[in-house]
């Protein structure tokens, strides 16, 4: 008798029963967007290593080097290596200072607490990232949740009267769909209503912008629209490699320094890692060719995706998405996939709404256009799928 295992094992048999279980596969990167899956060579589509760049020589020597940060930064000091990271960060994407967390989801659940509390107020696309939400909820502030990029019902909620402080909360380029946030419009309701923005970017690091500087590059965001912003990098995607940083204005920096928990109480990222990201960051803005590989890949997906069965709605970015409806239907067509050697992950909620299971098809400047045949024609041969309550928005 242990009531708590009962409880999770009951838990974990409903899972099952409602295809929500998440089975976890052994994974080698291999190069030319493929991986080493439970011992089988795919062509992966599943990885968000947009640019290509996780296994990038020029990574390699610096990732050698194995020592540990050992600590929090504020209790056995700051290496080096991320000293210089953090500054160069700061250049890189254009604000007057950086500070690096461990991953993208600590930076959120650490820094949103440390800016907001009960008394204030946060609005929340719908369709952000878990982390994001997490990090609202342990903020402990007021959360408003506004429909997906609808500007309107955002200005709507930001002029109903109420003390505090406001934050709005937004991914730059939405992980499970591939729509871009109006950074530009939501920078001016934060002017019009003294907000404040907290941008994830995520999937645009590396992707949005001429030098992959992101979506403030991408929107050619002004120094006075910078001053609305505090801005979320991470590394775990475009960068190939992991960890994040937050930057933003002086004061904001050094307040999160002393106040955001998970840079406060957690070991920093080890100085080899920060050693490895500073190699990557001038590779980034060097991969113009694969920027614009990735548009390529992006358009001729969207073209074969016309000649398929189920909706795949419009995207120019490397984030692309097959809507199959049920968790049961999304499955059945990895698993398809899968017998075929493609790796296309089924997406299922809660990381989705419910009724809109889907395939997530995630490209890469690794990929060839063959690649993207190979996907759409096994596609167009695979067994129909009852279609029951598919619902793209
Ligand atoms: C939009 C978005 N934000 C944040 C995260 C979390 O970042 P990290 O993987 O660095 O924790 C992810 C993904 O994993 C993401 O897709």
């Amino acid at each position: 008798m242990n009531a708590l295992l009962n409880r999770l094992e009951h838990g974990l048999q409903g899972l099952r029963r409602q295809d929500l279980w998440r089975h976890r596969t052994l994974c080698q990167p291999l190069p030319n967007g493929h991986v080493r899956r439970d011992g089988r060579d795919m062509l992966s589509f599943a990885g968000n290593d947009y640019l290509g760049l996780s296994l990038h020589p020029d990574l390699q020597p610096a990732l050698a080097d194995a020592a540990g940060a050992t600590a929090s930064p504020l209790v056995c000091g700051h290496h080096r290596q991320a000293h210089a990271l953090e500054q160069e960060l700061a250049a890189w994407s254009g604000f007057d200072a950086a500070r690096l967390f461990v991953s993208g989801y600590q930076a959120s659940l650490g820094v949103i607490p440390a800016l907001l509390g009960p008394k204030d107020s946060i609005f929340c696309d719908r369709l952000n990232h878990a982390s994001l939400i997490d990090g609202s909820r342990l903020s402990g502030a007021r959360l408003r949740v506004y429909p997906h990029r609808d500007m309107g019902r955002l200005e709507a909620l930001l002029s109903r009267p109420g003390p505090g402080l406001k934050l709005i909360i937004s991914d730059s380029l939405f992980s499970m769909d591939g729509t871009l946030a109006p950074v530009d419009e939501l920078l001016t309701l934060c002017e019009r209503h003294d907000a404040m923005l907290y941008l994830d970017d995520a999937h645009g690091l590396g992707v949005l912008g001429a030098n992959g500087r992101g979506a403030p590059e991408h929107f050619a965001l002004t120094q006075a629209q910078r001053r609305r912003l505090i801005y979320l990098g991470t590394f775990g995607k475009a960068a190939g490699l992991g960890g994040a940083f937050v930057a933003g204005s002086a004061t904001l920096i050094d307040w999160l320094t002393q106040r955001a928990r998970s840079y406060v109480f957690s070991t920093g990222l080890a100085p080899a890692h920060c050693a490895a990201l500073r190699a990557c960051l001038p590779l980034i803005s060097q991969a113009q060719q694969q920027r614009t590989r990735l548009q390529h890949l992006a358009r001729l997906w969207q073209i074969q995706a016309d000649t398929l069965p189920w909706p795949s709605p419009l995207s120019e970015t490397p984030v692309q998405r097959l809507m199959l409806g049920q968790p049961s239907q999304a499955l059945r067509l990895s698993a398809y996939l899968a017998e075929h050697g493609i790796w296309a992950p089924a997406i299922r909620p809660p990381t989705v709404p419910r009724g809109q299971s889907r395939l997530r098809i995630s490209l890469s400047a690794a990929h060839q256009e063959r690649d993207i045949l190979r996907l759409a024609d096994c596609l167009r041969q695979a067994p129909s799928f009852p279609n029951t309550e598919t619902s793209a928005p």
